[in-house]
């Protein structure tokens, strides 16, 4: 269980990668709590000085675990774990940045919202199936996507599921750059150093003053957890939910 994140450190820059490549990086619970222990304790390490979020080869995340929602959907307990999760990441005092490739769905796209450079392949898609599984979006994305990509875009993302491509995600300012599948790991490990190599209480400040007003966006994120709980022992989201687990695979 533990191997499905990793956290490592190179220099400056503390890695989370997720990998859990058989469930294309399916997000269970403790691999939320490991990733929020990940965020707070880099950023009360004064020897890390960026965080990189990374997946594994076609799969950055395929976004909560359908089991654990289905879990929560059943016996209606709700464990904290994604919402100290999504409070952490809000939270982050440093730089963040992310590598994608491939599948980036529900909370593996809507992390991005939270960082400050993310890289990602030209394979790489971006969806988030919310309202198909009955649910509302999440991690401030009803607040932050509408601000970044204009409404009737976030529309479209957010509430009818539309996919995006690598192109259209950066098109429309969810991604930095586009790179290549060989260079991808190199090229964000290099920004992240270059980043903890600044002046790092200018740099702390600077994130901080961009990603004003913080807690308007903690307020959302309770607002659409609120809806999330509720909407979880909802009839649609438990047929959305026991669709997808009992599918046939062709
Ligand atoms: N939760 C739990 N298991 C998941 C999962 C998820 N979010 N995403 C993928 N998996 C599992 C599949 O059930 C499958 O498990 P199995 O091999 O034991 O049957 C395995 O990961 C591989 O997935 P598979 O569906 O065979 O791969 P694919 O390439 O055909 O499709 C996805 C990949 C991600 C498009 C598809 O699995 C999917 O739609 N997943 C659900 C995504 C989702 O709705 N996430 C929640 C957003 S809020």
């Amino acid at each position: 269980m533990s191997d499905h994140i990793l956290v490592e450190r190179t220099g400056a820059v503390q890695i989370i990668r997720m990998n859990r490549p058989e469930k294309k990086n399916a997000l269970t619970r403790a691999m939320y709590t490991m990733m929020t222990e990940a965020i707070l304790d880099g950023d009360a390490d004064g020897s890390i000085r960026s965080h990189v979020f990374l997946g594994v080869p076609g799969a950055f995340s395929s976004g909560n675990d359908l089991q654990d929602f289905m879990a929560f959907a059943s016996t209606g307990k709700m464990g904290t774990e994604v919402f100290d999760f999504l409070i952490a990441l809000a939270g982050a005092k440093k730089p963040m940045l992310a590598g994608v490739d491939g599948l980036a769905i529900g909370i593996g796209t809507t992390i991005h919202f939270h960082c400050d450079l993310t890289f990602a392949t030209p394979q790489s898609f971006f969806k988030t199936p919310f309202v198909d599984l009955g649910l509302v979006p999440e991690a401030g994305s009803s607040l932050l996507a509408p601000a970044l990509m204009g409404h009737q875009k976030a529309f479209a993302f957010l509430a009818m599921g539309e996919g995006l491509d690598a192109a259209q995600a950066k098109e429309c300012g969810m991604i930095y750059k586009l790179v290549e599948a060989e260079e991808l790991e190199t090229t964000v490990l290099r920004v992240a150093a270059e980043i903890a190599a600044k002046p790092p209480e200018a740099m702390q400040i600077s994130r901080d003053l961009l990603r004003k007003p913080r807690e308007e966006v903690v307020e959302r994120i309770k607002l659409e957890a609120s809806h999330f709980t509720e909407r979880l022992q909802s009839d649609e989201a438990r047929n959305a939910l026991m669709a997808f687990l009992t599918r046939k695979k062709t």
